[in-house]
């Protein structure tokens, strides 16, 4: 069975294990090879250390089965004037993909939004290439709205294949959303109300709105 809870600082190496992973596996195409094949655990590490260590404003979460971490979300409390909050990160594990997990983590955020944010909406960066994941956010009710250059990571020019596009994925209300609708009537009807007891603290303010340059998918 599944279960959930909020991210500490001592998750920092489990959670960039399964990013560093889910970027091997599902970023080819979009960023280099030789990116992709050094030392991304090293850089995931360091960034989730510092994201967890201050989690001010944001709100990870984890999804735990018998074999340890199966997936996570991180969701920007309030990045976007226009857009909302950023879900900054998404990833299942391989092995427990298309078994409900990423559905039930898009609801937590959905529930964090709903509970923390100045406004209901909600918002995420998508690979034009990541076919899969497009399928899935149009499934979570999730509408394209805008396509834009995706940015190098690190700002570093040649980690990137040629001039790869991105697609922002917004919900102008996630509590008017199949999100929502699927606390009350959906499949995994019931399990998303324990988010309240775990969140970490509001934010001091909101974020500066430069998602593209902020978001690392
Ligand atoms: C995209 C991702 C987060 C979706 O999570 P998931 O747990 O696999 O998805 P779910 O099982 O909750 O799927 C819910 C519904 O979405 C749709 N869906 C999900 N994956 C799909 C796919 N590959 N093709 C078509 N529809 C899909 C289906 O309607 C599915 O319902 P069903 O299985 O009853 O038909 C996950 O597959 C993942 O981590 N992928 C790799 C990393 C990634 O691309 N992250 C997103 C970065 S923006």
């Amino acid at each position: 069975m599944d279960t959930f809870r909020q991210a500490g600082v001592e998750d920092a190496e489990a959670v960039a294990r399964l990013h560093a992973d889910s970027w091997r596996r599902h970023y080819r195409g979009a960023y280099a090879d030789a990116y992709l094949d050094g030392d991304i655990l090293g850089e995931r590490v360091r960034v989730w250390s510092s994201r967890l260590a201050v989690p001010t404003g944001t709100v990870t979460v984890l999804a735990e089965d018998d074999a340890g971490l199966a997936g996570f979300v991180h969701l920007v409390v309030d990045d976007d004037d226009r857009w909302g909050s950023l879900v900054d990160n998404l990833h299942v594990r391989l092995d427990r993909q298309r078994t409900g997990v990423g559905t039930d983590l898009l609801r937590r955020a959905a529930a964090a939004v709903v509970e923390l944010a100045q406004t209901p909406a909600m918002y995420l960066w998508v690979q034009e290439q990541n076919q899969s994941a497009q399928r899935f956010y149009a499934a979570m009710g999730g509408t394209c709205v805008e396509k834009s250059p995706i940015e190098s990571p690190g700002g570093v020019p040649d980690r990137l294949v040629g001039a790869p596009v991105k697609l922002r994925i917004a919900w102008p209300d996630v509590a008017d959303s199949a999100l929502r609708r699927g606390v009350t009537d959906g499949r995994h009807a019931g399990r998303i109300g324990a988010v309240s007891a775990q969140l970490v603290q509001a934010p001091d303010q909101p974020g500066s709105g430069n998602c593209e340059s902020e978001s690392d998918l």
